[in-house]
């Protein structure tokens, strides 16, 4: 049987994933609305990346006997100040998920789980790339303070993104 408290505690993490997931494709939509394509685009992809998060542990859990059971997701803010707002509220976000993860790892050292250990491992520099990347968005931003020509080239940046299937998802064991 899979451990209970490891069980209940993977669920919570899929749940937050999922979550991240809604609110990356409300911000999609709010950069959308405000004009911003490419912006939207990079959302988008957020918000896949996020899906697959959850069901890397969601593979996980089935893998390893466990039971994944989904809670309802918790409604997400629609609207942002400004493109600075969003990117503000996306790092610290990620940083709390961080958290999330490493109050994990340490429930998993906790109970002897080496497997969770070794899952979560991932989700750990997951998170140093996750917690970047919206560090770096930020300071182009700030670096831009509301240029309207300087919006636009960061948009087509943005627009570039592209998405690949995350190497878990491909193997059990990865
Ligand atoms: Fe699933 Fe953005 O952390």
């Amino acid at each position: 049987m899979f451990n209970p408290k490891l069980e209940k505690a993977l669920n919570a993490q899929i749940n937050a994933e999922m979550w991240s997931a809604y609110q990356y494709l409300s911000m999609a939509t709010y950069f959308h609305s405000i004009g911003h394509a490419g912006i939207a685009h990079w959302f988008e992809i957020q918000f896949k990346e996020e899906q697959d998060h959850a069901l890397i542990l969601y593979n996980f859990l089935v893998t390893r006997g466990g039971r994944v059971k989904l809670d309802p997701i918790k409604s997400v803010q629609t609207d942002w100040e400004t493109p600075l707002a969003a990117f503000e509220d996306t790092l610290k976000h990620e940083k709390d998920v961080t958290q999330m993860i490493n109050n994990l790892y340490a429930l998993a050292i906790e109970e002897n789980d080496y497997t969770v250990q070794n899952r979560l491992r991932w989700f750990i520099d997951e998170q140093i790339e996750e917690e970047d990347e919206a560090q770096k968005i930020i300071d182009s931003l700030k670096l831009i303070d509301g240029n309207g020509l300087g919006l636009y080239m960061f948009d087509k940046e943005l627009g570039s993104r592209t998405y690949s299937t995350p190497a878990p998802l491909n193997s059990a064991v990865e």
